[in-house]
């Protein structure tokens, strides 16, 4: 019997056509909206204009903030909140993938506090950084990808510039009022970005489900979200436009981001972070398919039960041992089998030990703790059985 808890208080419109009812989101007395989306997608989609319709409609006033690129940073976040507190917005609305949905989140503390992002990302000397408090503004999020989940998340993903420091937010205060995943939003994502926030779903199903902060709840989940991927993905990289295939995709993001939410993610995660901090031209989830087969032919071992039903989920023998080779045929149908030195923006191959050190450069222990490995501050990877995660303590992205 397992004891556990759960919470997320996002309210979530899932499904074709919810685009259509952001405007339903907006409260009485909320005038100005700031609407954070990238630098082209939304805008030449029609998404944008939409949205600033849907909003006029309800009688907001939304200021467009389009500057948000892949990977933002500390500074892009820092920007957005003067431009909010200067136009004296109400609200913040994330419209696009995670980078967008995760400027927004900042933007909304940002605009709110008197200290630089920086500081709600960075630790300082002592190990403390700053917390959001409740006068951070309402958040929407919409998103336009199968990926992230951060409509559904408390996390807001950031990098501040100048240490190269890929971090997060992480505060029950950034989860969004309303969480909007419409799978329609989702059928002009171009096959690359397809396939790499693709494999973002699945690490954040498979690091959630292998987590001792897993629970019963939180495994269904995972396994259905593991099911759908495998079932899924390649069809929408192959056939952008098929609208089954998007739409569990979507289904499968969202039921990721609950053992995300609840759970965070590990290994993977605190290794591609440092990656996609150094080389920002590095997608997210390219540097996780990177990475993705090493992280099972390690942890497999300490987790033999659960790695097999990954195999399985995947279409697989229901053994452990097999689980890399069964995710190494899923990344090959979506063009994913990569090195880290193939992803963009690599010039030259990268070393395990680079990003080790990377990794632990981070002022505090990164504390990627799965049932297989605890990696420390000191770079080193342990077997190890970490402890399970005190009730309500906050989980890392
Ligand atoms: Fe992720």
């Amino acid at each position: 019997m397992t004891v556990f808890d759960y919470c997320n208080p996002v309210n979530l419109m899932f499904g074709p056509g919810q685009f259509s009812r952001l405007g339903e989101c907006v409260r009485p007395g909320e005038g100005r909206a700031l609407l954070v989306t990238g630098r082209s997608a939304a805008r030449r989609l029609g998404y944008l204009d939409h949205a600033v319709a849907m909003l006029r409609d309800q009688g907001v006033d939304a200021v467009v903030y389009d500057q948000v690129p892949q990977n933002p940073t500390d500074e892009v976040v820092d920007a957005g909140g003067t431009i909010a507190r200067d136009e004296g917005c109400d609200l913040v609305v994330g419209l696009g993938g995670g980078s967008a949905m995760d400027a927004a989140k900042g933007i909304a503390v940002a605009a709110t506090h008197a200290f630089p992002v920086r500081e709600f990302l960075v630790a300082d000397e002592g190990g403390n950084k700053r917390m959001p408090t409740d006068k951070t503004l309402p958040i929407i999020c919409v998103t336009t990808t199968a990926g992230t989940a951060s409509e559904l998340t408390p996390f807001a993903v950031i990098t501040t510039k100048s240490a190269k420091q890929k971090s997060a937010i992480s505060s029950p205060l950034i989860y969004a009022r309303v969480g909007i995943c419409d799978p329609q939003l989702t059928y002009n994502v171009p096959p690359e970005v397809t396939a790499t926030t693709g494999v973002d779903v699945l690490c954040h199903a498979i690091e959630g489900y292998i987590s001792t902060a897993a629970g019963p709840l939180t495994d269904l989940a995972a396994e259905e979200a593991i099911r759908l991927v495998g079932a899924y993905l390649p069809t929408a990289v192959a056939d952008g436009g098929n609208q089954e295939a998007r739409y569990h995709m979507s289904l499968g993001n969202l039921l990721a981001g609950m053992p995300l939410s609840n759970c965070g993610a590990n290994l993977m995660h605190g290794l591609e972070h440092p990656v996609s901090a150094h080389y920002p031209d590095v997608a997210h989830g390219a540097g996780l398919a990177a990475l993705l087969i090493a992280y099972a032919e390690t942890c497999w071992e300490a987790a033999p039960k659960k790695f097999a039903r990954v195999s399985a989920l995947l279409g697989g023998p229901e053994d452990g041992s097999q689980a890399a080779a069964v995710l190494e045929e899923l990344l090959d149908k979506v063009s994913l089998n990569i090195k880290l030195s193939a992803t963009r923006g690599f010039s030259k191959r990268l070393p395990m030990t680079r990003l080790a050190t990377w990794a632990a450069r981070l002022r505090r222990p990164l504390a990627v703790r799965t049932a297989a490995v605890s990696w420390t501050s000191s770079g080193r990877a342990t077997r190890a059985r970490a402890s399970r995660p005190a009730p309500g303590s906050p989980r890392r992205p």
